[in-house]
């Protein structure tokens, strides 16, 4: 039995998968900003959603944050999250995928006075609400902004002891330069400690990229690293990665973004080198493309084969933090759709 050399976008929607790399605050689309803006009260500057899409043209994660922070200011009640949260998770089922852990950013709510526990209560009751509703298991993950204070971070774990038990693990993300994750490295053992789970960006091409990639695995201990494509430059380091089984959320049509390309040529590299590389869609409201697109990106710009794509969402679930026997289960959908799409050799 063989599978098709190629995949088609057919193949790769209906591929059981996890994504791992999503923003939250990211899958704000242009029409739901419009309709929360107007149910808010809140002018947001523009008023359809080619004036909207008319701002999103970004060369650099900087240009990118500066028009998805004051985007946020719609997102006032627990309703507008939960209302984020669900229609994302309808969109991702649409795409294959079964389980997600899905960042967010309090501190881009309680900075300007929205109670960190109506960003909570808004994501929980979509998340919660899922399994049944989507077909989707999906999970929280609370992300520290890194360039605010670590006070302001290690104030921010403290709030969500409460809420602990609706939350897999904590994240950093916003803009890289200038805060090299070593300064978050005390709200990091700390968030060990209460038995989060942990992930941090590295971003794509930033100044001291490598430093900071070998700074997460090796002072701060992460679970897994968000992008982290950069590692491909220091093949010692790349051999870390592989041996530790660490996962790299990799987000191609967001590269394209944030630099000039994809990064198809590194991303491809690393997974053929054996490194448990996953596809994710990063802030697909902003960027244009949801998880299947980011594959149909990779495949084409890369020349992936079918296979490939099959060890990538078998990545996905690997990498992510689902307990030994759901795993399982998730593979064995794998292999199962896998055996449907095969077809007799010659
Ligand atoms: N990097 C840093 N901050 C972010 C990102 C990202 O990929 N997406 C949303 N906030
Ligand atoms: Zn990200």
């Amino acid at each position: 039995m063989t599978l098709p050399a190629t995949p088609t976008r057919e193949f790769i929607t209906g591929l059981p998968k996890a994504e791992l790399h999503l923003h939250l605050e990211g899958t704000l689309e242009p029409e739901l900003k419009l309709r929360l803006a107007e149910r808010n009260g809140i002018d947001i500057g523009q008023s359809t959603v080619e004036e909207i899409r008319a701002t999103y043209a970004f060369d650099s994660l900087a240009s990118f944050l500066a028009v998805y922070y004051p985007a946020m200011e719609v997102l006032q009640t627990a309703d507008d999250f939960y209302e984020l949260a669900d229609a994302y998770l309808a969109r991702a089922a649409a795409d294959g995928v079964r389980h997600v852990e899905m960042f967010f950013d309090p501190q881009a709510h309680t900075s300007r006075g929205v109670p960190f526990e109506a960003v909570v209560t808004g994501y929980h009751r979509a998340a919660a609400e899922a399994p049944t509703k989507h077909g989707v298991d999906a999970h929280l993950i609370l992300c520290f902004l890194r360039d605010m204070s670590a006070e302001s971070a290690a104030e921010t774990l403290e709030a969500s002891v409460p809420f602990a038990d609706r939350i897999l693990g904590v994240g950093l993300d916003s803009d890289e330069r200038g805060n090299p994750p070593e300064k978050f490295a005390g709200v990091f053992a700390r968030a060990r400690e209460l038995g989060y789970r942990l992930t941090m960006h590295c971003d794509i091409d930033q100044e001291g990229s490598i430093d900071n990639i070998r700074t997460v695995l090796d002072r701060i201990g992460v679970d897994r690293v968000d992008h982290g494509t950069n590692v491909v430059e220091d093949p010692a380091l790349v051999d870390v990665v592989r041996e530790r089984g660490l996962g790299l959320t990799c987000c191609p049509v967001s590269n394209s973004f944030v630099t000039d390309e994809m990064k198809a040529t590194e991303i491809a590299a690393l997974l053929r080198s054996g490194v448990r590389v996953t596809v994710n869609s990063d802030d697909p409201a902003y960027f244009g493309g949801y998880v299947a697109d980011n594959y149909v990106a990779l495949v084409e710009a890369a020349g992936l084969t079918t296979e490939e794509v099959v060890t990538l969402a078998a990545n996905s679930f690997e990498a992510s933090w689902l307990g030994d026997a759901e795993r399982a289960e998730y593979l064995a959908e794998i292999d199962r759709y896998v055996a449907g799409h095969e077809a007799p050799s010659s």
